[in-house]
């Protein structure tokens, strides 16, 4: 009897969205049906959404891509020869040749999609633990240093440089040090730290053990929205794994340094992301911000010392620890080097995740990578960065997507969120929104915030309205100043990127003059 055929279904949320757990029940019951020999490996997703179910069929060419996959497409792809990459109108060709993939610079997500995510053999044929072992060969200065030295920033949005945070801890004297790990992510058209936990989780567990080596920690948590059961169940699946097989636990691969993982389900808030609320809501209390200082580095988790990063940053330190520090620093521009995972969502063809070293344009990720809105209509505005992010027009769509020239222009990066929408966008409308967000996930702190979110509700709405128009724009600028300079922490201080970009680059979707748009 010959080899049975492999054929990958992802088990990433987004595939399972549109149907892929019934693709690969249609696929193993029509092959056996037709006594055809195949395995079904349940891959996380290669993240060009737009094509899921997407599935693939190892041949000798390499695997096969066909998509998007419907259960009803199932008999006609068997018909057509899908076990040994036959033509068919959903044939892609192969996989690693489709542009979107083909184009990216995959570091962190090199082996997305392309294993079983919670195979620990996939795991180490790809370079699987090769950091970690590096990692355990030096001494926590050591490590810290070549974090320092390869130029990462954290990823979360405030783009911290990551060594300098693990220099604190490391040098903080304390009997219990902490990792916590924020998989909040609950910036809008953001889902890159979902696919590393669906997809590569062990890469996530990986760069938190070497945080823990690092810095002198032997607790780590992953805080993961309660949005994502998927996330969760895959997550605390790999740690038990990780565990068994000696990666986690009293005594990390034979070393003798402890470092234990736990999962913990967030509370459902945007402002629990917000690192100190995270810390009170991994406490066990509500998601409050805290006042700075202490730095959580000092006083964090429970009062000990406590590394917080993003998903994406700890994802990037297997790499850096295993390929070395230059390796990384070589991708990028400026001050932002590396790469960043840019996460294509809104109104656009080709949705998906893109790896790209920083410094690519914000046109060629819309236009070449996305093929423009789904709608078929011009883009209007482009948000970047999260709800708390600027709202780009054309003009600014040239700038390098690095963090220095983002600010420059009065935008953030942030978590590399890109939310896309057409020519029918109201950007009034969406300025208005932006306000109502914060008022609604305000944690209720500070007043410039609480009270500032409110009144700038009501001010848009007297704008729409044409009540005092001119006078309630000087109101809502002013408003903006005063939660921009007086906010405890940036959900207040940046709600005004949003709504200001809306007011100076489309002045008359508020009822006022191109000319307005000169008075910022
Ligand atoms: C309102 C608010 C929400 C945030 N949400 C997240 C989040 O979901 N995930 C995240 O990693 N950082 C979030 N941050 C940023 C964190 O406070 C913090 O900077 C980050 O977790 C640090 O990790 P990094 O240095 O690796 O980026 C948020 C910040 C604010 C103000
Ligand atoms: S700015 Fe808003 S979320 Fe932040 S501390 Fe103040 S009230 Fe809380």
């Amino acid at each position: 009897m010959s080899a049975a055929v492999r054929v990958f279904v992802p088990r990433d949320s987004a595939a399972l969205a549109v149907g892929a757990d019934e693709v690969a029940a249609a696929l193993q019951a029509e092959a056996a049906r037709r006594g055809l020999s195949i395995e079904i490996v349940r891959n996380g997703s290669r993240g060009l959404f737009w094509l899921e179910t997407l599935v693939e069929v190892a041949t000798p060419a390499g695997r096969v891509a066909y998509g998007p996959v419907m259960p009803e497409d199932v008999p006609s792809l068997l018909d057509a020869g899908l076990l040994s990459g036959g033509a068919h109108p959903l044939h892609q060709g192969l996989t690693e040749a489709i542009p979107f993939l083909a184009r990216q610079e995959r570091l962190s997500f090199r082996r997305m999609g392309v294993t079983d995510p919670l195979s620990l053999a996939d795991y180490e044929a790809l370079e699987g633990w090769a950091g970690l072992r590096a990692a355990l060969a030096l001494d926590g200065a050591t490590i810290v240093q070549q974090v320092l030295d390869s130029g990462l920033r954290g990823r979360g949005g405030a783009a911290f440089p990551t060594g300098i945070k693990w220099k604190t801890v490391l040098a903080a004297e304390a009997s219990q040090k902490y990792i916590a790990c924020n998989a909040d992510e609950g910036d809008s058209g953001s889902y890159a730290d979902r696919m590393v936990m669906e997809g590569d989780p062990y890469m996530l567990i990986e760069g938190m053990v070497i945080a823990g080596l690092a810095v002198g920690a032997t607790r780590g948590y992953v805080y993961i929205r309660s949005e994502y059961p998927q996330a969760i169940a895959v997550m605390n699946e790999a740690i038990a794994r990780a565990t068994a097989a000696g990666f986690l636990g009293e005594n990390v691969c034979g070393s003798g340094r402890a470092f234990t993982l736990e999962v913990r389900k967030g509370a459902g808030s945007y402002v629990c992301g917000e690192e100190t609320a995270m810390l009170e809501s991994l406490e066990g209390k509500r998601g409050v911000v805290r006042a700075k200082p202490p730095l959580p580095a000092i006083e964090g988790l429970f009062g000990k010392p406590t590394v917080i990063n993003n998903v994406l940053s700890f994802a990037a330190v297997p790499l850096v620890l295993s390929r070395g520090p230059a390796f990384y620093r070589d991708y990028g521009v400026g001050r932002s080097r590396g790469t960043l995972p840019f996460q294509l969502a809104g109104n656009i063809k080709q949705g998906g995740l893109v790896e790209k070293a920083f410094g690519l344009s914000l046109r060629e990720l819309l236009i070449d990578f996305g093929g423009g809105t789904a709608s078929g209509r011009p883009i209007k505005a482009v948000q970047v960065g999260g709800p708390l992010g600027s709202y780009l027009p054309e003009s600014q769509w040239d700038l390098p997507l690095d963090y220095e020239a983002y600010a420059a222009a009065g935008a953030v990066l942030g978590h590399g969120g890109i939310v896309v929408h057409d020519d029918t966008a109201d950007m009034a409308k969406l300025a208005r929104y932006a306000m109502e967000f914060c008022a609604i996930e305000s944690c209720g702190k500070c007043t410039p915030c609480r009270i500032g979110s409110t009144r700038g509700v009501e001010v848009i709405d007297r704008i729409r309205g044409n009540q005092n128009r001119e006078q309630q724009v000087t109101l809502l600028r002013d408003l903006c100043d005063t939660m921009t300079h007086g906010s405890l922490c940036a959900m207040g201080g940046m709600t005004p990127f949003p709504v200001l970009s809306a007011l100076n680059h489309y002045p008359q979707d508020f009822g006022l003059a191109e000319s307005e748009a000169a008075k910022p």
